[in-house]
């Protein structure tokens, strides 16, 4: 029974595999995808050469369309389904792999590393958040960047709605939030096919000096932090991410 199995899972390892997730997110699509990795791009300006890591890729929208502007990108993702789905558009220059965040895919392989739409902040104890960050510090080169785009916790928390019904496709998902024991929490449930189903996404309520502590302690310097896919500045009422840039 799926439900058992996933029952026996964290969250995040349960949640991200089933096509449910991909349902509810339709709108984080490929485009979006596109239209932030042509602004970082433009920001950053890294050689054609260079080798660009996409850390919890999910189905590869974002390294896909690095690939498209000619750049060598690995990605990884913990979800076998997330993996196996991205694979068919695997080439010479892009490659999709299993891991976990804790661990480093490669050492000192990339120039930019990239953690994108709140892959962040999911693990309950501090240690698993440090083992993150140094992973993807020590995937980095010497002077290589890491991009982490969260989201803005205090505007989340300030502007949360605590039920919503979202339809989307015929499937009604029942959505409650709430801020408990300093983490951001959505329960999730749904019946498909006379199936109930219950996930629940926990993102800690991380800002900007938890960011910054992190990196210090991972040899890391942040140098930009940015509000929104068009990177404009960060406003901490206004802005709906936390987009930050640290140096190696
Ligand atoms: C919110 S999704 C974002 C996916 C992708 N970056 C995107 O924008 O479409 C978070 C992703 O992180 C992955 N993930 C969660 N925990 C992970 C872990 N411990 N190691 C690697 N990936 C993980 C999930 O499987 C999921 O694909």
């Amino acid at each position: 029974m799926m439900k058992e199995i996933l029952d026996n899972k964290d969250w995040f390892e349960a949640w991200f595999d089933t096509p449910y997730y991909h349902l509810l997110y339709k709108n984080r699509n490929f485009e979006e995808a596109s239209f932030f990795i042509k602004n970082l791009v433009t920001h950053l300006a890294p050689n054609d050469s260079d080798y660009l890591l996409d850390a919890c890729c999910g189905k590869g929208r974002h390294a896909l369309y690095m690939n498209q502007l000619g750049f060598n990108v690995d990605a990884f993702d913990l979800s076998a389904n997330n993996i196996a789905h991205a694979k068919q558009y695997e080439n010479n220059k892009l490659h999709f792999y299993q891991n976990d965040i804790r661990q480093a895919l490669f050492n000192n392989k990339y120039h930019i590393v990239f953690n994108l739409f709140t892959s962040f902040g999911y693990f309950d104890s501090e240690a698993d958040n440090m083992l993150a960050i140094k992973a993807l510090s020590n995937s980095l080169k010497q002077g290589g960047v890491l991009v982490i785009d969260f989201l803005n916790a205090q505007k989340a928390i300030e502007n949360m709605v605590d039920k919503e019904d979202k339809i989307v496709d015929g499937l009604t998902f029942k959505i409650k939030r709430k801020f408990k024991d300093e983490f951001i929490v959505k329960q999730i449930s749904f019946e498909d096919k006379g199936r109930k189903f219950r996930f629940e996404e926990k993102v800690k309520a991380l800002y900007q000096k938890d960011f910054i502590n992190y990196f210090n302690l991972a040899g890391l310097k942040l140098f930009k932090v940015a509000g929104d896919y068009q990177l404009n500045d960060f406003d901490i009422h206004n802005s709906d991410r936390l987009i930050l840039f640290a140096k190696k």
